[in-house]
């Protein structure tokens, strides 16, 4: 009943967003966070709501303020007379779930938080991650690639990630995407980053291949 009513104002919400972060996103997210819970023995109710609600705050705040989703959240769920342990749990999973930067650590307390940063971050890898990357990119304006603006190799902190002059959709991949692997939290979610790490490095090394004109 909890889950839809929460589903259905979601996908209310999301239908036709149009920078990688629609209904269709949340979509994935759920299943692969159901997936990965099952297998790591987390609270499913726990993880799906959480994933369900994970992005909320892109919804409407946009001005940086990163516990808008979990204020939000908690709303939507006092509405639907959720119970007061599940929204605290739901709240500080969607408050720890973003990623912050190259150099930020963004540790997870619960299982189930874990479940579903691990769920978000593989929608950001693969064949699907890529077609986000770009959509996302030109959603910005910014170039496919710029090879004469390398990509930062840290960022000290979450106020200097977002203020930062953003990069080419190529440098993305060195930013974030070919970190992400590497920040996995569970056993389950880190056999599924292994094969869409893998797809993103072919990608990326045939991508500069081309661009070189080498083949
Ligand atoms: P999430 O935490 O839900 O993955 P983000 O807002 O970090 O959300 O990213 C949404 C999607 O847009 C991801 O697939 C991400 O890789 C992509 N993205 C974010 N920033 C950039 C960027 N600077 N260039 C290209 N793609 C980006
Ligand atoms: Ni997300």
């Amino acid at each position: 009943m909890l889950m839809r009513q929460v589903e259905s104002l979601v996908r209310g919400r999301f239908m036709g967003e149009g920078t990688g972060h629609d209904w269709w996103h949340i979509h994935r997210v759920r299943n692969l966070a159901i997936y990965i819970a099952r297998k790591e023995g987390a609270n499913l109710k726990v993880v799906e709501t959480a994933a369900l609600l994970h992005d909320i705050a892109d919804w409407k705040f946009h001005d940086g303020d990163h516990t808008a989703g979990s204020k939000e959240a908690r709303k939507i769920l006092i509405d639907f007379n959720a119970d007061q342990e599940l929204i605290d749990h739901v709240c500080e999973i969607i408050d720890g779930v973003s990623f912050k930067g190259a150099a930020v650590q963004t540790p997870m307390r619960t299982l189930e938080g874990r479940c579903v940063q691990d769920a978000d971050r593989l929608d950001a890898l693969g064949a699907i991650g890529i077609a986000r990357a770009f959509a996302y990119g030109g959603a910005k304006g910014r170039p496919l690639y710029d090879p004469d603006a390398p990509p930062a190799e840290q960022h000290e902190s979450f106020e200097a990630y977002k203020n930062r002059q953003g990069p080419s959709t190529l440098h993305h991949f060195d930013e974030k995407l070919l970190r992400l692997r590497d920040m996995m939290l569970t056993a389950a979610g880190r056999q599924i980053a292994d094969e869409r790490h893998r797809f993103l490095e072919e990608f990326h090394r045939r991508f500069l291949v081309e661009w070189e004109g080498k083949i």
